[in-house]
């Protein structure tokens, strides 16, 4: 039985004051049962880490390079985030894969590097309005598992997060019945690639998550969690959420 993940993707948002929402969400946990992870930006990753240190909380990279080390300027390796006490990565989001032009096979090459330093990573796919407006959801989440997610992927270290591009920020969700069919399409894919194990990799929902929407985002058979980013900033906000999956 998975316990239910919740993920905040703090994004390009934060600095070291922004640690005391840590310390409340340390607070109000009140040894709750779920998973958390909490993504803060590459500078506050080692803080973060030593604040969360033998609390339910882990911490993780908002992204990573495919390299170990060398001349990658402004970049980020995989390495450095587990030595800064990082855990988790997301992957393929879909800012970098806009804002930096990050294509499948790249998010497939960071996966696999980011899996040999001992990561676990969170890969994210996701329709655009215009793919989900001509019928095309179901082909690009197919296409993109497919390309993004390594071969030889470890299951116990794979998070899939399914983030519709235009719920991201907006305010919008999909219907409630349009996210259990993605989830349910994306189980469906995964076993059918890598065998019955599959069913233990957690697929959570990402996309203008919030106290109100999470129940019944939750409850759906094979939503295992939440990618939540403007509502984690927060730690009431965040709480509510995380209130939900207990
Ligand atoms: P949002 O972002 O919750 O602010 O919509 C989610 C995400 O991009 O991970």
């Amino acid at each position: 039985m998975r316990s239910t993940l919740i993920i905040g993707n703090w994004k390009m948002n934060g600095k070291s004051r922004n640690l005391a929402e840590v310390d409340k969400l340390l607070d109000g946990l009140n040894g709750q049962s779920c998973d958390l992870v909490l993504c803060p930006p590459a500078t506050l990753i080692a803080q973060m880490a030593a604040a969360v240190k033998g609390s339910p909380i882990q911490v993780g990279g908002q992204d990573c390079h495919w390299n170990s080390m060398g001349p990658h300027t402004g970049d980020i390796s995989p390495e450095m985030i587990t030595d800064a006490g990082g855990e988790y990565v997301i992957l393929g989001h879909s800012e970098r894969r806009s804002d930096h032009g990050e294509s499948d096979s790249i998010v497939n090459a960071k996966c696999v590097a980011a899996l040999a330093a001992g990561l676990t990573c969170i890969v994210c796919v996701g329709e655009t309005k215009a793919d989900r407006s001509a019928e095309n959801t179901l082909s690009v989440i197919e296409n993109q598992l497919h390309a993004s997610i390594p071969e030889n992927v470890h299951l116990s270290k794979l998070v899939v997060a399914y983030e519709p591009v235009w719920a991201i920020g907006t305010g919008l969700t999909p219907t409630i019945s349009e996210i259990s069919d993605v989830h349910t399409f994306m189980r469906r894919k995964l076993i059918e690639r890598f065998g019955d194990e599959a069913c233990s990799v957690p697929l959570a929902y990402g996309g203008s998550v919030n106290a109100d929407n999470a129940p019944e985002i939750l409850a759906q058979s094979n939503v295992s969690g939440v990618l939540v980013g403007g509502a984690s900033l927060r730690a009431e906000d965040f709480l509510k959420i995380v209130s939900c999956a207990a």
